[in-house]
């Protein structure tokens, strides 16, 4: 088992999923920006590193019907699988490293809450990207949320890469185009602020 996945089989096997610092009641500004895209509810829809978030029972009481949630760690999707309990079926789940990912499909919406952050080799974010584009057709949406140049340096102990909307776009690259970015502040569950740039972008 690789490092990277050692660690957050450990997060997810010794924590509950509202332990964790990024856990949030209402993910409000994900279905937000989900929303914003305009796709439909049969859209395709992938959560990448979606952890436990609670986006999917989200996603599924929102009448969305095609979800998938990719994690590297298999103890976070079954905490999901047992949240949702018969409606996990209505869900794909796929346990894999974002880096290492070849998408068998193609995606409408590809949604990333807190996980580009980590990868603070280029090899790494240029390997995540490579699935992007093979997941997103033209007119696909890629959005992410990362912390912010003044948010924290690290999450879950590991160190952290922060963007603005312009560097978080010279990371995805030319072949996307930025429709819309914000700002925003996440409140941990024990109180902490984290600075957050939320983008949308779409394929070109
Ligand atoms: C900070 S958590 C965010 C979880 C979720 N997106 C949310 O908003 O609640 C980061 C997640 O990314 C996952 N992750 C980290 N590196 C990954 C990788 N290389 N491939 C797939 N998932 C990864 C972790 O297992 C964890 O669930």
């Amino acid at each position: 088992m690789s490092d990277r996945k050692a660690h957050w089989e450990n997060v997810y096997s010794t924590r509950k999923p509202d332990e964790v610092g990024w856990y949030q009641a209402y993910p409000e500004i994900p279905l937000h920006l989900i929303a914003s895209t305009g796709v439909g509810k049969s859209a395709a829809i992938i959560d990448v590193g979606g952890g436990a978030s609670n986006l999917v029972d989200a996603l599924l009481e929102n009448g969305y019907s095609d979800v998938t949630v990719l994690d590297l760690s298999a103890a976070a999707l079954e905490a999901s699988r047992a949240r949702l309990d018969q409606s996990s079926n209505k869900v794909k789940w796929l346990v894999e490293d974002i880096t290492c990912f070849i998408p068998a499909r193609r995606y409408d919406v590809w949604h990333d809450r807190a996980v580009f952050h980590f990868l603070t080799e280029a090899a790494d974010r240029q390997r995540y990207m490579k699935a992007a584009r093979a997941a997103l057709p033209p007119g696909g949406h890629l959005i992410m949320a990362a912390f912010a140049l003044d948010g924290p340096p690290q999450c879950s102990g590991l160190d952290v890469a922060r963007y603005s909307p312009e560097s978080l776009q010279q990371e995805v690259g030319e072949g996307f185009a930025l429709a819309e970015s914000f700002g925003g502040l996440h409140i941990t569950p024990s109180q902490g602020k984290q600075a957050y740039t939320f983008c949308r972008f779409i394929r070109k």
